[in-house]
This record gives structure tokens, C-alpha cells and sequence, in this order.
């Protein structure tokens, strides 16, 4: 045997024990007369000490020793002497006596120090992701969304889910992004799409009576890339036949109870707090809010209409909006600060930031537009008292909302408001369609296989087709059978009650301007599935990348994936993607033609 155990597992019960143990040399300290290497596995470390007085040759051979290095030893177990101990390393009590070295392979001279990995640059690390996966940070991260993964099997397993396989050679899904296309050796000129998730799939598992399915599952999606977004991410894909909201969310908040439990031993209360979307949009300007600390946002267009300040009049009067938040223990800030924040704001789309400091009473260049009691009941409803700032933001509802919910964010950030701990939200009553400026026309908000709302359902085939495609149509007032779940800030689940008969489908699909002849070449099977007596069924998918890189504490998801890509979504260390041989795209009749 190579090893008897662990590097972290060797413990005072085994004092006086001869032991082997493997693993990569990590530390080395020479002390004149003793060597110590600290050896690592992915277990933990265990201190190795090399004595002349126990083997000279051994020790001899230590000196060679290098970061990195594999080796095996054995020899004794011994207490550490007194004062020497570690109290942080479970094995730190003790110390193994080499008597026997076995170098099992060498290490060419290391591109970063193994110690000080997490500083290298990221480049580097993704270059040689082998090592960076050395690192005992990176392995726990793994380790635990292992064991999420495990659980969650277990979970749905126990509910009565079935884990069934859905094809990765597929057609286009409509999930919003763009796809990933594989050419079709056999069809030439045809393609397939690697899917955007398995959302038509599990809907015919259903249409097919199987009533309850789920996969852990690679989905792909070519978009702009982000700390939280991967071109390949992990769904934990469910869908239940015979359901309604509120039994899919009680099935997430127990799966997430139960992992959270399992893997971190931590319990979280449910049920899980709920907002309405307009509600989360009003107070926080998102759909994904952080209710990890307050600094709400604030309605001031009716006391921006008791001043004379033109950017704030001619922003409601145009239809827009005027709101703040509260700048808590800002007021001492400089102008090069102020005018800092307000490039700040500009960079996520504002026109300006403007600001008034509570300061014994109110300091700010638009101050003398507004009377002292506007100024007053301005800074109470931010709740903002004195040595605060309030900010504020005028301009278009969405412009007004995406600054001020990032401002907030910062905000928490950089105050430290944020409180450590898990806070989870259902978003629920999600609009159904969203009016697209550019294209003039509404979007399905979170895909065309969403139900309406019960009370909607009606309305949804009552609406004639000239009223369709204006931003005011009663279209824009529709609420949808959707539901998002959010950790801290970070959608990490997304479901919806599905529409189940072909009449409502075709409806839906003629709103979104999918043409019959579009709907029949895209979504044929499900539209056929319809016809056959499919159940009503509903569902969810969770994003495992994101509820894993919270858990583990990570900012990155790029930390829970082993090979994960980069932003322009290259693997460093592949070097995925590649020029391929002529002869290969021959025979998939591609030629290709690279423009600018
Ligand atoms: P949705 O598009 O909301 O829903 O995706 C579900 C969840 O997947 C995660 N996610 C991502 N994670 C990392 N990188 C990405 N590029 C990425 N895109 C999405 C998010 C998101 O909440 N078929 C529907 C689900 C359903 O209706 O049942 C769907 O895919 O955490
Ligand atoms: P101005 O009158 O343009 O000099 O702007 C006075 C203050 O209002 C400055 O602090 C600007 O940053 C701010 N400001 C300008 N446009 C907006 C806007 N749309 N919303 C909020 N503040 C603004």
C-alpha cells in the first residue's frame, strides 16, 4: 500500500503507529539539522519530519526534495514536542518520523508558488487549472458542490423524481441567448443546437406521463459573459406534472433546506419571504434584490414636483421617474468624491447624480430649487438624518432603476451594511410579456411556455389582434404563472407554471410574432404534444454554479467549475476553440469565411 491514510487524518490516537502517507511535497523548511516538508492530498496536511538520527540517508535525499514533488513516506508517529504544536491543523498535534522515502515523480520548477496561488493571476491559473486545483480552497469548493449535487439526487429521488436524460444534439431553444451550433456531418447544411436548457424536453416528459422528472444538466448559451455566467452552466432541471406554484416552491424550499443543512449544517427558515415583482422592482429597482440590508429606494416625484429643478420636473413630465436612495454617513464626502460617485452612476446609464448632503441643515447646488420643508420631508422618507447624503436619480423608469439598484449595491458594499447569512426571496406575479423597444413588440418575460395567471388566462384569448403589438396594449398588464428564487442578491432559480393546451400555445406563440409555419419547423413535437392530452404541469431550474459559488463564499463562478472559460469563453488550458483541419469542415460541408 502506498498510503495508510490521509494527510489530514492522522491524529494523537496514532502516536507510537508506523504510517505511510502520499501526497505533494508543499511547504519545506530546513532547519540545520531537521528537514520538515508539509504534505498535502486532498485530505489535509500532515507535517513530515526528516532526522539524520532516524535515517541519514533519507535525510540526505530530503535536501532534492522540491514544490510539488510526489512522494510516499512512512516511518513513526510521533507527538509534537511541546510549543510546537498547531492548534489550526486537525493534524497538528502530531508529526510522522521518515524512515522511508519513495520520490513517485518530480515537478518541473512551478509557474506560481503553490503557497501563494490564489494571488497568481487568474490567466496563469487557468492555464495550468491542474495546479490551481491543487489549491485545498478550490478542492473544498468542489467537495461541496459534490455534495450538493448528491443531496439534491437524494431529495428529489425520495420525492418521487425521475432523473431521465434529454438530448444535447438538439434544436434551438427559445431561452433568449443565442446558441451553440454543431454541424450535421450526415445533413449537410443542417445543424443542430446544443440546448439552452431541456425546457421543451421536459415538457413532453410530461406530455409523456412521467409525471415527475429531473437532470442535473449542462445547458449552453452564447451570451455576454459575466462573474456569475458561464457559456455552459449546470441546471438542476425539475418538472412535476399535476401541480400549481405553490407545491413546486414548497419542493425547491425543502431541497434547499435540506442541502443547506447537510453540507453546511446551517438551518434556514421557511417559508422562504416572497415579494411581488413590482414590489421588489419599486424598492429595490431589480428583480434579484439583496435583502441582506435596507437603503430601499424612494419615490420623490411628488415632492420633486413642490420645486422649481428642471431636470426632475422634466423627467416626471415626460413620464419618467424620480427616486433616491439614502447615502447613510455620506455627507462628509469631498466634491472629487461626489463627482467620483457620479461617474459612477453615469457608467450604469445616468444622465447625472444629484445630491443633497444633511448637514445642519441641507447642503447641495440644487437645495435652493426646493423650500426648506420639502427638503425636510424629503430626508425623512429616506429615513436620512444627519452627516447622510441622499441620491438621487431622474430619468426613464428603466434607467432610473438599473442606476439606483446598482448605486445600492455599491452602497451596501462600500458602508458595509451587508449581514453575513443566507436570505432567500420568491419574486412571484412577474408581468407576462415585456415591450421591446428596439423591436417594437412584446418578449415572452420568461419564455412562451409560461401560463398567464389564472385570472389572466381569459383575458389572454379575449385580446384582439389589433390591440397586440403597442407598449400599452392590455397585453403589458397580463401576470404570469412565474416564479424566480434569489440568494443574496443572485437569481439562482427561474420556473413557471407551463400553458398545456394547443389553443392558449398558439395564441402565445402568435402574440410573440412566431409565425404558424415558424411554430410548426421550431416547436412542432410540443405543439403536437398539446394536442394529445398533456397534463398541466409546472416547474423550475435552478442554477447549481450560482447557489454553490454563494454557499462556498466565492465571487466567482468560474471557483465551482473545474474547467471553467474564460470572458471571451476560451479554456486556457485546451485552448478550446480551435482552428480545426480543412479536411474536417470538407466533410461537414462548412467553408469558412472569417469578415473584419
Ligand atoms: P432560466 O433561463 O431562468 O430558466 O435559467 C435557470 C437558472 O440558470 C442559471 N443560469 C446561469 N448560470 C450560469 N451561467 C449562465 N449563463 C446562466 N444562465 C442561467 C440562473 C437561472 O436562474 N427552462 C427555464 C426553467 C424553467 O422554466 O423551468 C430556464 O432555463 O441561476
Ligand atoms: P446640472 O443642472 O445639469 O448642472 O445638474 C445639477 C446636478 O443634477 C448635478 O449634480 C447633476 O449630476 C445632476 N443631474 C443631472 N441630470 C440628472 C438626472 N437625470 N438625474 C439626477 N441627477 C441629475
Amino acid at each position: 500500500m502506498i498510503r495508510d491514510k490521509g494527510c489530514g487524518e492522522i491524529r494523537e490516537s496514532d502516536i507510537g503507529s508506523n504510517m505511510s502517507l502520499a501526497g505533494w511535497v508543499f511547504r519545506r523548511r530546513d532547519h540545520g539539522g531537521l528537514i520538515f516538508i508539509d504534505l498535502r492530498d486532498r485530505s489535509g496536511i500532515s507535517q513530515v519530519v526528516f532526522s539524520p538520527e532516524v535515517s541519514k540517508e533519507t535525510h540526505e535525499r530530503a535536501h532534492d526534495l522540491r514544490s510539488e514533488f510526489v512522494i510516499s513516506v512512512s516511518g513513526e508517529i510521533r507527538r509534537r514536542p511541546d510549543g510546537t504544536e498547531n492548534p489550526n491543523l486537525p493534524t497538528g498535534m502530531v508529526e510522522l518520523y521518515v524512515k522511508r522515502l519513495d520520490v513517485l515523480n518530480g515537478s518541473a520548477p512551478l509557474p506560481f508558488p503553490m503557497e501563494e496561488a490564489a494571488e497568481a493571476s487568474e490567466f496563469l491559473r487557468l492555464k495550468h487549472r491542474y495546479l490551481d486545483l491543487r489549491r485545498p480552497e478550490l478542492q473544498r469548493n468542489l467537495i461541496v458542490r459534490h455534495k450538493v449535487s448528491k443531496i439534491m439526487r437524494d431529495y428529489l429521488d425520495g420525492k418521487g423524481f425521475l432523473e431521465i436524460e434529454t438530448p444535447m444534439l438538439t434544436k434551438s431553444t427559445p431561452e433568449g441567448a443565442r446558441d451553440y451550433l454543431v454541424p450535421s456531418r450526415l445533413n449537410p447544411g443542417h445543424f443542430y443546437a446544443l440546448p439552452q436548457s431541456p425546457q421543451l424536453f421536459k415538457q413532453i416528459l410530461m406530455a409523456a406521463g412521467l409525471e415527475r422528472y429531473f437532470q442535473i444538466v449542462k445547458c449552453f448559451r452564447d451570451e455576454d459573459l459575466r462573474a456569475d455566467r458561464q457559456p455552459e452552466f449546470t441546471q438542476v432541471d425539475m418538472e412535476m406534472s399535476f401541480t400549481d406554484r405553490d407545491e413546486v416552491i414548497a419542493i425547491v424550499e425543502g431541497m434547499i433546506k435540506t442541502v443547506f443543512k447537510e453540507v453546511l449544517d446551517i438551518d434556514i427558515g421557511s417559508p422562504f419571504q416572497r415579494l411581488g415583482y413590482s414590489e421588489s422592482m419599486e424598492r429595490f429597482g431589480n428583480d434579484k434584490p439583496d435583502l441582506r440590508f435596507g437603503l430601499e429606494l424612494k419615490d420623490m416625484a411628488d415632492l420633486a414636483a413642490k420645486g422649481s429643478f428642471k431636470v426632475f420636473l422634466d423627467a416626471v413630465q415626460s413620464g419618467g421617474r424620480v427616486k433616491a436612495v439614502n447615502g447613510k454617513g455620506m455627507a462628509g464626502l469631498s466634491r472629487k468624491e461626489i463627482d467620483m460617485l457620479t461617474e459612477e452612476a453615469q457608467s450604469f446609464g445616468a444622465k447625472g447624480l444629484a445630491w443633497i448632503k444633511v448637514k445642519n441643515g441641507f447642503e447641495s447646488p440644487i437645495a435652493k430649487f426646493f423650500p426648506e420643508d420639502v427638503l425636510r420631508q424629503m430626508a425623512d422618507r429616506l429615513e436620512a438624518s444627519d452627516g447622510d447624503m441622499m441620491l438621487f436619480v431622474a430619468d426613464k423608469e428603466k434607467v432610473v432603476h438599473d442606476v439606483l439598484s446598482r448605486m445600492r449595491l455599491e452602497l451596501g458594499k462600500r458602508l458595509k451594511l451587508i449581514q453575513p447569512g443566507f436570505r432567500f426571496v420568491w419574486i412571484t406575479d412577474f408581468p407576462l410579456f415585456e415591450w421591446d423597444d428596439e423591436e417594437g413588440r412584446f418578449q415572452a418575460m420568461h419564455h412562451p411556455f409560461t401560463s398567464p395567471a389564472d385570472e389572466d388566462i381569459s383575458k389572454l384569448s379575449s385580446i384582439n389582434d389589433s390591440e397586440l403589438q403597442t407598449p400599452n396594449s392590455p397585453l403589458a398588464s397580463l401576470k404570469a404563472m412565474a416564479y424566480d428564487i434569489v440568494l443574496n442578491g443572485y437569481e439562482i432559480g427561474g420556473g413557471s407554471i407551463r400553458i398545456h393546451n394547443f389553443i392558449d400555445q398558439h395564441k402565445m406563440f402568435k402574440i410573440l410574432g412566431i409565425t404558424d409555419e415558424d411554430a410548426r419547423v421550431k416547436f412542432g413535437f410540443l405543439l403536437d404534444a398539446l394536442e394529445y392530452g398533456a397534463p398541466p404541469h409546472g416547474g423550475i431550474a435552478l442554477g447549481l454554479d450560482r447557489l454553490v459559488m454563494l454557499m462556498v463564499g466565492a465571487h466567482s463562478i468560474r471557483d465551482v467549475i473545474a474547467f471553467p472559460k474564460t470572458q471571451k469563453a476560451v479554456c486556457l488550458m485546451s485552448g478550446a476553440p480551435s482552428i480545426v483541419e480543412q479536411k474536417q469542415l470538407r466533410e461537414l460541408n462548412i467553408k469558412t469565411v472569417i469578415t473584419d
